[in-house]
């Protein structure tokens, strides 16, 4: 297949590009050309911005495409671009959003729904919210293209993916705990870690993309994508000590109380009010969906950061040695 990733050069849209291009799909990637990147030599790269739409269109020109993967779209906007420059000329559109779109939503209920989009209303004055733009943005962008197939009948399929981890992933979230164990200093866990969570691994992701390729039932559906454990970020913790081979104390420090001292708990991102489960039943009975098995994807991911990441630490570990006096004033505190 000729198939165009927007994006597709830095986590895992570029091992959705290899893998694509290992195949034998004819692959091009379309970036601003900003970041470096080493493609596969059978991947051709387009120059453009993906949200300029004059860019946009003379970077493709009057080509046509099999399929387009949009891997960086994020507001009704970039979506409303995408279908006048692609419409006639994809047979698929593969969009990829977020489980971010929930929080937009009120009377949400774990685990959640393709459908409680749709269902339910949007949580008031929650546009105002900065920490939901993303959400909002994606859920928008989603919206749009729901309409252009519906009333256009373009090709879509939206993927809806929840926290990735994985080799090269440029956010630094899971790194951030594996760093600090690998410091040994304690390690604290807000409400004790008891916030439950499906993730998904990158050679997921990019293994979710392959199996939509082979499925044109998938046009016009929306599905939620992610591992079938649920896990605690306690149990993600021990476990990231185990494969580290470390031994690390942690500190149960209530969210509440950082809070009310006005402490962001950004030293573990994991860390949320509520647990963030996706209902990934509409991938099980469709598309035969089985992720990979939480323990041996973990493994995978922490022993590529410790072989080949070399970059800096996650900015949240700046205030390392604040973390160590928190937990000296929470200890005094609670046994005084
Ligand atoms: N990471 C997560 O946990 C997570 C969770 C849920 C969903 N997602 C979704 O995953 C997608 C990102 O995946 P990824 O990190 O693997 O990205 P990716 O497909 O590798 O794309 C990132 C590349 O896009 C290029 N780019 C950025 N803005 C551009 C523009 N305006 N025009 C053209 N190219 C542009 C950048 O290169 P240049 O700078 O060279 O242009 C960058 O290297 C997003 O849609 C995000 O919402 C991520």
């Amino acid at each position: 297949m000729r198939i165009l990733v927007l994006g597709g050069t830095r986590f895992f849209g570029l091992q959705l590009v290899h893998r694509l291009a290992a195949e034998g799909h004819r692959v091009t990637v379309l970036t601003r050309g900003l970041a470096p990147v080493q493609l596969p030599p059978s991947v051709e790269h387009l120059v453009g911005d993906r949200r300029q739409a004059a860019s946009l269109r003379e970077a493709i020109g009057s080509r046509t495409w099999d399929v387009v993967i949009d891997n960086i779209g994020f507001t009704a906007e970039e979506s409303r671009l995408a279908v006048d420059v692609f419409a006639g000329r994809t047979g698929r559109f593969l969009f990829t959003s977020t489980a971010a779109v929930y929080a937009c939503l009120a009377d949400l209920v774990n685990p959640y729904r393709e459908e409680d989009t749709e269902r339910l209303p949007e949580r008031a004055r929650a546009r105002q919210d900065p920490q939901l733009a993303y959400g909002f943005g994606k859920l928008e962008a989603e919206r749009v293209l729901q309409q252009a197939y519906r009333e256009r009948g373009f090709p879509i399929t939206i993927l809806r993916l929840p926290i990735v981890i994985g080799p090269r992933d440029h956010t630094l979230r899971a790194y951030s705990y594996w760093v600090r164990l690998k410091d040994r200093a304690p390690l604290i866990l807000p409400d004790g870690g008891r916030v439950d969570w499906r993730f998904i691994y990158s050679g997921d992701v990019v293994r979710a993309f392959v199996r939509l390729l082979e499925e044109e039932r998938s046009i016009g559906r929306i599905y939620n994508f992610a591992q079938e454990e649920i896990v605690s970020v306690r149990e993600f913790v021990k476990l990231s000590a185990e494969i580290l081979g470390v031994n690390v104390e942690t500190v149960d420090i209530p969210l509440q109380w950082l809070r009310a001292q006005r402490i962001d708990p950004v030293f573990s991102p994991y860390s949320i009010p509520r647990s963030w489960i996706l209902d990934i039943s509409k991938a099980q009975r469709e598309l035969g969906w089985r992720s990979t098995p939480w323990r041996e994807w973990m493994r995978a991911s922490i022993e590529w950061f410790e072989r080949e990441y070399h970059g800096p630490p996650p900015e949240n570990y700046a205030r390392r040695a604040e973390e160590l006096q928190l937990i000296e004033r929470w200890r005094k505190m609670t046994t005084a």
